[in-house]
């Protein structure tokens, strides 16, 4: 298992790359499911967890190549020859349980393994489910499995989600796509995700409306053709790298960075004392002088404060003048990063969901282990930041969703580099 080693320094400047979004290409690769015809995704990022989908989808017998060195992904369903997902692949990655909708949707019958938890929480997919069987899906749970099963095809119907879920939107509105009829989604995601999954559905043919709202109309069409489309930017791969200037001081340009995807994100940053400005190619960050300030965060959905940006905001904080109060309002268990950073000196008290940091002057380098994708990339945040040493173990969660970091902020100064295991 690798490790990354930073040593803590002065200010960065220069520019940052922002790649596709890694939640978007989660879901319009298993898209592909629902059309005979081909499916190109663009500016797509080169991550394990899409490695990962790949390996899925071909399971099924659905082709994915992938061209120019990964930013290009080729995908085609035109012989689906298997309708089961596998548990082996499944547990690797919990987004596998899109494949669900669409395969139900395509062929009437599919057997996808249960996902599991993961490190911040339990993650049922009940409102997936839920969902489904609103559209006349019918479900059973054996061994593990979720058996689905559409007689004839899924129906168009009303369904109000219990609470907002994003994966849940994702794999209902793929399925209402080819339902017969129309289907309105309430109370749905609003993520930029999710438009970005509407927009090519559309292009495939479908008919959408709403996205981006929280009530998503569709009208079933009888079948999908083939598009070519561009993955949104990652906006959490954004506000992670505008904290990299935040935490050190210095002025970083975030390539292809937007505003919109990120509005709740900078409101807290200026509250902090960052700047953030829209530039011909992105987004400048520089800190004002000094210590940021002391802010109060609450996780909610699009478009409130991402909870994957929260462990990233932690790291930011535990340097602020001041002491702020972070809710954790969307999983039960992701202050995990919270105990590493301590371990680097940061003050932190935390109690159920909420998380009480009081700034200090400086954080101390030392070994710390990362637990889960978005706490791995909150401890390299706070090493940049550090005096002397931090050796950043498990990288592993790193690479699920942050294409060659130690590149990009080796780019900008940082000192930074991946330790190979033995
Ligand atoms: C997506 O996960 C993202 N993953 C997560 O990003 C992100 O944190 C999350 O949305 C919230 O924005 C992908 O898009 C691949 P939810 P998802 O369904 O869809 C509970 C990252 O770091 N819930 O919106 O699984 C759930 O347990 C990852 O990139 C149910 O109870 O999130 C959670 O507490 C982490 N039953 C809450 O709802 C369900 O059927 C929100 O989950 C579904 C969800």
């Amino acid at each position: 298992m690798d490790s990354i080693l930073v040593t803590g320094g002065g200010a960065l400047s220069g520019e940052i790359p922002i790649a596709g979004a890694k939640n978007a290409c989660l879901t319009l690769m298993p898209a592909t499911l629902l059309s005979d015809q081909p499916l190109t995704l663009t500016n797509a990022p080169r991550l394990s967890d899409i490695a990962t989908m790949t390996t899925l989808l071909q399971s099924l017998g659905a082709e994915v190549s992938s061209l120019q060195g990964g930013q290009v992904l080729a995908l085609s369903s035109h012989d689906l020859n298997n309708l089961r997902a596998d548990y082996d692949i499944v547990r690797k990655m919990r987004a596998s349980i899109l494949v669900l909708g669409p395969l139900l949707a395509r062929e009437g019958h599919a057997v996808v393994s249960l996902p599991g938890g993961c490190a911040i929480g339990a993650r049922p997919v009940d409102l997936h489910l839920k969902g489904l069987e609103a559209l006349g899906a019918k479900l059973e749970l054996k061994d593990g499995y979720v058996h689905a099963d559409a007689p004839g095809s899924l129906k168009g119907a009303t369904h109000k989600f219990p609470f907002v879920s994003v994966g849940a939107t994702e794999n209902v509105l793929m399925a209402a796509t080819l339902a017969r009829g129309t289907t309105v989604l309430k109370n749905a995601a609003r993520e930029p995700e999710i438009v970005d999954l509407a927009e090519c559905l559309i292009r495939m043919g479908a008919q959408i409306e709403g996205h981006g709202t929280s009530t998503i109309t569709i009208e079933g069409v009888d079948r999908l053709g083939g598009a070519t489309h561009a993955v949104v930017t990652d906006r959490i791969e954004l506000g992670t790298y505008m904290l990299a200037p935040a935490i050190t001081g210095g002025t970083v340009e975030l390539l292809g960075g937007r505003i919109d995807l990120v509005a709740a994100f900078c409101e807290k940053l200026d509250q902090a004392g960052v700047t953030v400005e829209e530039t011909a190619r992105g987004l400048r960050v520089s800190r004002k002088n000094g210590r940021v300030s002391a802010v109060d965060i609450t996780t909610e959905p699009f478009p409130g404060f991402p909870t994957d940006l929260q462990a990233q905001m932690m790291a930011l904080l535990c340097t602020a003048e001041g002491t702020s109060v972070l809710e954790e309002k969307i999983f039960e268990n992701r202050f995990m990063h919270a105990p590493e950073l301590i371990r680097m000196g940061a003050n932190i008290d935390v109690h159920g969901g909420t998380a009480r940091v009081t700034g200090v002057e400086r954080l101390r380098g030392a070994p710390v282990m990362a637990t889960d994708l978005r706490a791995s990339v909150s401890l390299i945040l706070a090493g940049l930041a550090a005096e002397g040493e931090t050796l950043v173990s498990r990288v592993y969660h790193l690479d699920r969703g942050y294409e060659r970091v130690e590149e990009k902020l080796g780019a900008c100064g940082a000192k930074i580099e991946r330790v190979k295991s033995q």
